[in-house]
């Protein structure tokens, strides 16, 4: 293997091509699927395309956005395997963004009670997020990841020139699970991350940073790969996140997932400090570097009605018990405190705009 870095299944490469080929070696080329999406499709498959003669009919293109991530599109995923011959011998590829390679995680987990599955990501989010730690699903009824399943996949290649046809809104995106990775676990990499220029990055130095995010994660998922505990300190930003990023997928005008946590995260220091006493040094230190990235958050943020809503419905909340991570310092995090209701709706309607 070509490897910059790696951990048990999750390797960053230089050669992405030549690893997939050894890595897909022990299947036959009819017995390999690849799903994309549109984007990935046009950017990404020229780079890696003929690393096996793998069938055209193999080959699935899926609608991008995540208001596509739905069961109909699973369904489209299991009729185009299905059609194509896929058994529970096969392999599935996933080429994409974290939309993608959740919702094809998830249809390769179910197809015929579950295939084997590697995730090749090609966005930042889907870098330090979505493609590892086995998390797969799709949206229901509005709510996030409402239907999904946990199943680790085969493989996790990072592959850093995909990156370069992102814009900024994208890198941005994914950049806020990075920030988040520095704010529950490592006071250096948030320190390093505050001062990062994204504009014409230093390719090198973001896949140190990028690497640091996917151990962070790699630990906690490997100690509580289920999420019975410490596995949520990954949610710190994602009650409130989840919540602005619902409302405005419901208004038609979807937030991008990262900027939702990020204004997320805003909220949730807020309420770090009110319930563990983060200081107040720390939460204007957070505030100005995430507006400073992503500008104010939006309006919505404040109808204390409507994101309170949201949240009860979360999956991570149960009988109107609302739940969070939160931070006793930068770098530091505690899971499982429940927050009332007045709490919450202080620090929404303190949120400044
Ligand atoms: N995205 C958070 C997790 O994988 O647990």
């Amino acid at each position: 293997m070509n490897t910059v870095y790696s951990i048990n299944e999750v390797s960053m490469t230089f050669d992405l091509r030549s690893d997939l080929r050894e890595i897909t070696s022990e299947y036959d080329e009819k017995k390999i699927f690849l799903i994309f999406e549109a984007n990935t499709w046009t950017h990404c498959w020229p780079l890696i395309k003929d690393f096996r003669p793998v069938p055209e009919s193999n080959i699935l293109i899926l609608e991008p956005g995540e208001e596509n991530k739905s069961i109909q599109q699973v369904i489209a995923a299991w009729d185009g395997l299905g059609k194509a011959g896929a058994d529970r011998s096969s392999l599935v590829i996933n080429i994409g963004g974290g939309m993608l390679t959740d919702l094809g995680g998830f249809a390769a987990s179910t197809f015929k009670r579950g295939v084997a599955f590697i995730n090749i990501p090609t966005t930042v989010l889907a870098m330090v997020d979505a493609s590892t730690g086995g998390k797969t699903g799709v949206n229901f009824r509005g709510l996030k990841n409402e239907i999904g399943v946990i199943r680790q996949p085969k493989h996790v290649f990072l592959y850093l020139p995909f990156l370069r046809t992102l814009d900024r809104h994208n890198l941005l995106s994914g950049y806020a699970e990075m920030l988040k990775a520095g704010l529950i676990a490592d006071q250096e990499l948030w320190n390093r991350l505050k001062i990062f220029n994204l504009d014409g990055y230093d390719e090198k130095e973001f896949g140190r940073l990028i690497w640091r995010c996917v151990e962070i994660k790699k630990e906690i998922v490997t100690a509580d790969p289920e999420e019975h505990g410490i596995r949520k300190a990954l949610n710190f930003g994602h009650t409130i996140g989840h919540a602005i990023e619902s409302e405005s997928l419901r208004s038609g005008d979807p937030l991008a997932h990262g900027y939702a946590v990020a204004y997320g995260m805003i909220a949730e220091a807020a309420l770090s400090s009110n319930l563990l006493g983060l200081t107040a040094g720390a939460v204007s230190e957070i505030c100005q570097t995430i507006t400073h990235l992503y500008g104010n958050p939006p309006a919505i943020i404040k109808d204390q009605e409507i994101m309170l809503g949201w949240m009860k419905f979360d999956k991570k909340n149960r009988d109107n018990h609302i739940i969070f991570t939160l931070l006793e310092e930068i770098g530091k995090n505690r899971v499982n405190l429940e927050a009332g209701e007045e709490e919450i709706r202080k620090v929404l309607v303190n949120v400044s705009l």
